[in-house]
């Protein structure tokens, strides 16, 4: 059974190709390079000694969609990453981020309606939440206007689908994550953010390899155990494994809705200076840090109400936070050539 996975040498897309391919599916990639390099498809063939196909064009050209389409009669179904995912640049340039992640995103649609190809993964975000009135977060919870262009591109995408679920005879999965960090034990693929990072745990290794000179913590004064945010990190690979469920039980037609919806985190949140403590333990060194102004935008505290997740698709995350560091340690340490 071959899959196409959108934006497959990106971050979560590349450890997902892993995952695909270490149970036996074959995986062509869509990707058009705007955030990730070729190279990554060498690291996912040393870790699992196939090299995936990559179809090097962009998404938001209808006719080159199709023709993958074409090329590729046998993809039975889609895993969809490919999207721009930095908030502070959607915030500037909102066009150019609805543009790309909705057309790229109804260009796929559409190729999957020509080609009969009716299963969907959607990679969404528990952003749609915005900051929840009840903890843990549930599916059931209402959506609010996401903060940022990113995370609405992410809500609107979901009704886009669900709206072409309800026109058609697509089955589709959304799956919204929570805090992604860490990397996979090989070091041989993880996050690589090109320009200075958004996200915390690559601005914290970034910092510890002396790329950057501090982590910049926003804010102290949340209202939380010790004044920082609280988010649900969640480990790349276990998020990378509930794709691969998800997929099967829309093939294997063990789907309960046409479109169903699942959060992926751990159930657990930790706040910002825990993140870095935990950093600091599994590096072995202190991390320089400034408590500085609250970053707009941000919600204090988000973790995932899972029980729908394990008890649905038997998926349940298994890696703790401490693995989570120390793997995205790795990473950079290899990046520095010293892993
Ligand atoms: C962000 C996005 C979210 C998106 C996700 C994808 C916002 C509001 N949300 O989540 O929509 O799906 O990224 O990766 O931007 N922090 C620091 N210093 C830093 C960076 C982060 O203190 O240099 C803190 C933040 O204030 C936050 C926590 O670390 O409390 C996590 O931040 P981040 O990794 O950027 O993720 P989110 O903001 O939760």
């Amino acid at each position: 059974m071959k899959i196409l996975v959108t934006g497959g040498t990106g971050y979560i897309g590349s450890h997902t190709v892993v995952e695909l391919q270490q149970e036996g599916l074959d995986v062509v990639i869509v990707d058009n390079l705007s955030n990730s390099t070729k190279d990554v498809i060498y690291g996912i063939e040393k870790i699992t000694g196939t090299r995936p196909v990559l179809e090097v064009f962009d998404l938001c050209d209808i006719n080159l969609t199709r023709q993958l389409f074409q090329k590729h009669p046998d993809i039975r179904a889609v895993v969809h990453f490919a999207a721009y995912k930095s908030v502070g640049e959607s915030v500037k340039e909102p066009l150019r981020y609805y543009h790309n992640n909705i057309l790229s995103s109804i260009n796929l649609l559409k190729g999957m309606m020509d080609s009969g190809v009716d299963h969907l993964v959607f990679s969404s975000s528990c952003t749609v939440y915005g900051q929840p009135d009840k903890l843990p977060v549930t599916e059931e919870a209402p959506l609010k206007r996401p903060e940022s262009p990113y995370g609405n591109t992410k809500k609107v995408m979901e009704d886009i689908i669900s709206d072409t679920v309800s026109s058609s005879g697509l089955k589709a999965i959304l799956l919204r994550y929570f805090n992604p960090i860490g990397a996979h034990e090989s070091a041989e693929i993880g996050e690589s953010p090109t320009g200075i990072p958004d996200n915390l745990v690559p601005y914290i290794t970034q910092t510890a390899i002396g790329k950057r000179d501090h982590l910049r913590v926003f804010g102290d004064d949340y209202d939380t155990p010790d004044g920082t945010p609280i988010r649900d990190y969640i480990h790349v690979v276990d998020l990378a494994k509930a794709h691969v469920v998800a997929l099967k039980r829309l093939v294997d037609k063990k789907n309960k809705k046409d479109c169903e919806v699942f959060n992926l985190g751990t159930g657990r949140g930790y706040s910002v200076l825990e993140a870095i403590k935990a950093f600091e333990k599994v590096s072995g060194g202190k991390l320089n840090y400034k408590i500085v102004d609250r970053r707009p935008g941000d919600i204090v505290k988000v973790w995932a109400d899972t029980k729908l997740a394990n008890r649905e698709l038997g998926w349940k995350s298994g890696k703790g936070l401490e693995v989570m560091m120390r793997t995205a340690w790795n990473w950079e340490l290899k990046l520095a050539g010293k892993f």
